[in-house]
């Protein structure tokens, strides 16, 4: 689809890979709907990237909350157009062993990263274009393959996954398209010195947030949609696991001591 014109709604605006979306679709002439919990920094994005110019704005809203997420929807109720564009970005993380994190950062996190995307998405269908209406959901890697030291966080990315998949088949008789794109390791705040340092010392590779954003621009672009996985040896890495998750588990049982010393701040 041609973005210029097309009114996209991105949560996680704020965040490094959101802002970087965000500049990459304010180029093409996106009117961007900027969803975040700090209207003050969305709003110093939206100036840099002249959203306005496009009649883009800025929601703020906790989107684990009903209050944020009435927020989004009475914008979309104010835009009188239909959305074209849902892309769920917002999310959190938690680098730790099971046996030391608190009940409250695992809802928090589950809130977050399953519930908040699925409800704004059903909030969000009955405004999307019917003729060429997208979701996006940004999942990772650990959506496809169960990492030490993130059981919480692949859980939820293994769950937006399922989400993203059943939904694109439910919606597979109209013209309303539903992708996942799973980036690898990422250079935002959302990974904390610790994830950093661990993943030198394994040599885990991680990109630039405007990888991650090309991605996305090339998969709006296009015609049709299809789930797509950043980053070798990681697509490979999450075949292997799909086919022979054994291989995996030897593989990682090697880096076990080095990911339990990083996580529990060693
Ligand atoms: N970085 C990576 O290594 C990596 C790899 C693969 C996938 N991903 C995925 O990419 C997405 C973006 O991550 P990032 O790396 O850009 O992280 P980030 O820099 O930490 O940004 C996270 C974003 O989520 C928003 N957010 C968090 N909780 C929210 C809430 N309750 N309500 C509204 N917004 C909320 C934050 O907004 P405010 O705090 O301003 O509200 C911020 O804009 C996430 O879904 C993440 O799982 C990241």
């Amino acid at each position: 689809m041609k973005l210029k014109g097309k009114s996209i709604l991105l949560t996680g605006a704020s965040g490094g890979i959101g802002r970087a979306i965000a500049k990459r679709l304010a180029a093409q002439g996106a009117q961007l709907i900027l969803v975040g919990r700090s209207a003050q920094f969305l709003h110093s994005v939206s100036r840099e990237l002249h959203t306005k110019n496009s009649n883009g704005f800025v929601v703020e809203a906790d989107i684990t909350t009903d209050q944020g997420r009435d927020a989004i929807r009475t914008a979309l109720v104010a835009m009188q157009r239909p959305l074209d564009c849902l892309i769920n970005c917002a999310g959190i993380n938690i680098f730790s062993l099971l046996d030391d994190i608190e009940t409250e950062r695992i809802e928090q996190l589950i809130a977050t990263n399953v519930v908040a995307p699925i409800l704004l998405t059903q909030i969000t269908l009955p405004f999307l274009n019917k003729d060429d209406g997208r979701i996006l959901n940004i999942g990772s890697s650990f959506g496809n393959l169960g990492y030490p030291g993130f059981s919480v966080y692949c859980a939820s990315k293994f769950a937006q996954r399922g989400f993203s998949e059943s939904l694109r088949r439910e919606l597979s008789d109209t013209q309303i398209q539903v992708a996942y794109l799973a980036p690898r390791a990422t250079n935002t705040s959302l990974n904390s010195k610790a994830v950093c340092d661990m993943n030198r010392e394994l040599g885990n590779v991680m990109d630039e947030p405007d990888v991650v954003a090309q991605v996305v621009e090339k998969m709006l672009l296009s015609k049709k949609m299809s789930d797509r996985d950043i980053g070798w040896p990681e697509r490979f890495f999450l075949k292997i696991n799909s086919i022979f998750p054994r291989l995996v588990d030897g593989a990682l049982r090697k880096q076990l001591s080095v990911i339990r010393r990083y996580a529990q701040g060693l």
